[in-house]
């Protein structure tokens, strides 16, 4: 399936990294440009809309009901979107080793369902209130891949076990993990936006 997306091309293309931004449940491909500004102004932008609306939303993927994901659908559309960025890579010229997703909510979840199909899939990724995509698979490696995930205390769709266990199962495929904690429920902070520009600045 291909995408609705901005493409970004950044100044010095050459090796810059590529911000892949993935929206929350009803978002669009513009909500999260001004963080990718903010985390990297000198990377290239590849900003996807969510190409499996529920009703009137943009979602990346199907759910029976808020947090209860539909696992098949995630999988389908987790290959998919992977095979979707090789492809435009060939195209648009960047380097598919250098793509580091920036996943809000259902954006995070498409993001972390690549991460477990995948070896090393991402050169880091930022995941914004993420769920556990799912648990039937053999990780893959992950070794070359840190993660930086932003969870929240109290977040009423990802609950602190389950941030925890994320970050488990990502470690025990060898990928450097930083679990940031806030407590804003599942919205995103200035904080938030804050470490994950630093963890960036250095596990990048
Ligand atoms: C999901 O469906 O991916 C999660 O429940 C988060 C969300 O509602 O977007």
């Amino acid at each position: 399936m291909s995408y609705e997306y901005i493409y970004q091309p950044a100044k010095q293309q050459a090796e810059a990294n590529t911000l892949l931004l993935l929206h929350g449940t009803g978002g669009t491909e513009h909500d999260l440009l001004e963080i990718a500004q903010f985390i990297d102004p000198n990377a290239n932008v590849l900003s996807l809309r969510g190409n499996e609306p529920e009703r009137h939303m943009n979602r990346f993927f199907k759910r029976h009901g808020e947090g209860n994901l539909d696992i098949e659908n995630l999988k389908y559309h987790a290959k998919d979107l992977y095979n979707f960025i090789e492809a435009l890579a060939w195209e648009k010229g960047f380097n598919p080793a250098n793509v580091v997703p920036i996943g809000y909510s259902n954006g995070a979840n498409i993001a972390g369902g690549i991460l477990y199909l995948y070896d090393n899939p991402f050169k880091g990724a930022i995941l914004l209130h993420p769920m556990v995509p799912f648990r039937d698979e053999e990780m893959p490696n992950l070794s070359h891949t840190p993660v930086f995930i932003g969870a929240g205390t109290n977040d009423p769709i990802c609950a602190p076990s389950e941030s925890e266990e994320l970050k488990t199962s990502l470690q025990s495929a060898g990928s450097p993990v930083t679990l940031h904690w806030e407590d804003y429920g599942h919205s995103l902070s200035m904080s938030e936006l804050q470490a994950a520009k630093g963890w960036y600045a250095t596990a990048v």
